[in-house]
């Protein structure tokens, strides 16, 4: 190996690669170690809805870790309660449990730990081009092939269906199943948005069938698609709702939400020594009262629609479709994406693929009406010019 391809530490990067060096973050943009600014389309994933340096969220936490940095979750801690009244008021009522760890995919384990211990049934039943995560659990509901084929055999009775197919999910789900689980946008699998009719079926048929309905609103959630939750839109609610990402501001988070019925039904033990520590629910308590407060999810909703007017407007010998919501916005086009990702950040925009072909836009939703607009003309320009 050449020096030129040497990592630039001595992280296990795990089949992704490092671009560029970032050191500081101010509202929606970053800095890189050469001192130029880039603004985030996506660079953060979603886990900085609220900037990667929010100062009331870098507030709380600098004045929790000075009181309290880690306690045990076998203790109570008026924190950890203030967070979870947070988040659950936020929530419809029939909410009232909450199993905090941190990451989504740990949020996503406890959600198959809890439903197969609650309904003493093996089987899960999740969607064609879902991301659920990439721990074994969570990876055996992932959809794609060359994610989940290097680490086979994965947990076994994990079945996938077609995402949006009546149909195929009311034949899949059976007196077996323990779990339906759904994204009501997928986002890794190229932002396809689920229809109003696919949610109310799976809401349907986990009923008849005994099984928990779990929406995955990892990506989602938090303001994320113009709503404080997605399912809001459809008026579906689920039985459990997983959660990570900006949750807390983007200080790692997992929660996994579920009723206290579930939880009276629930046999065996689920723990995470870190999970619900108080560094992370401070920071969670200033980011929904930010979110809240600035009215996020109609900002979310508003740049996004002006998003969705501006692309329309896109040449289609290049592009297939824009779909989303809010937010969470996935441009296909009719080539790979690779080359127009480098030519958006040639111009200054840091974006990242969903999928080979799809552009995918998921900026903080801070980002100011100035930069949010000229990240729709650049990607508008590289779209035009053929990724030059
Ligand atoms: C819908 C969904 N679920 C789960 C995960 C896994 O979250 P994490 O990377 O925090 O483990 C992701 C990550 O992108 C996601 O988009």
């Amino acid at each position: 190996m050449s020096d030129a391809a040497l990592p630039p530490s001595a992280e296990f990067a795990g089949g992704t690669h490092a671009r560029r060096t970032l050191v500081r973050a101010e509202g929606a943009a970053f800095w890189d170690d050469q001192g130029r600014r880039l603004v985030d389309l996506g660079a953060t994933h979603g886990a900085g809805s609220l900037g990667a340096a929010n100062p009331e969220v870098a507030a709380a936490v600098a004045e929790q870790a000075r009181t309290l940095l880690y306690l045990g979750s076998g203790y109570e801690n008026p924190v950890r309660t203030r967070f979870l009244e947070k988040l659950l008021a936020l929530l419809p009522p029939s909410f009232g449990r909450v199993f905090l760890s941190n990451s989504g995919t740990e949020a996503v384990e406890a959600g198959i730990k809890i439903a197969r211990g609650a309904t003493g049934r093996p089987k899960v039943v999740a969607a064609m081009r879902g991301f659920h995560g990439r721990t074994l659990g969570a990876l055996s509901a992932t959809w794609r092939r060359e994610l989940r084929e290097p680490f086979e055999p994965l947990v076994p009775e994990f079945y996938h269906v077609p995402f949006n197919d009546v149909a195929a999910l009311e034949a899949a789900v059976d007196a077996s199943t323990a779990l339906v689980l759904l994204e009501p946008v997928q986002g890794e699998g190229g932002v396809h948005v689920a229809t109003g009719e696919y949610l109310r079926a799976a809401r349907a048929v986990s009923d008849r069938s005994g099984a928990l309905l779990a929406f995955d609103e990892v990506q989602t959630g938090v303001a994320r698609t113009g709503r404080m939750f997605a399912f809001e839109r459809w008026g579906v609610v689920p039985d459990v709702l997983l959660l990570a990402k900006s949750l807390a501001g983007g200080v790692p988070i997992g929660a996994t939400v579920t009723t206290p019925e579930v939880e009276a039904r629930f046999r065996g033990t689920h723990h995470s020594t870190f999970g619900g520590n108080p560094l992370a629910c401070a920071a969670g308590i200033a980011a929904l009262d930010f979110t809240v407060r600035e009215k996020l999810a109609e900002r979310a909703e508003r740049l996004g629609s002006l998003a969705r007017q501006k692309l329309a407007t896109l040449p289609p010998e290049r592009l297939r479709e824009v779909r989303g919501l809010g937010l969470l916005i996935g441009i296909e086009l009719r080539e790979k994406s690779a080359p127009y990702l480098a030519a958006l950040e040639r111009r200054g925009f840091l974006a990242i693929s969903a999928g080979a072909t799809v552009i995918r836009l998921i900026p903080p939703l801070v980002i100011s009406d100035e930069d949010w607009s000229a990240g729709l003309d650049a990607v508008a320009e590289v779209v035009a010019d053929g990724a030059r």
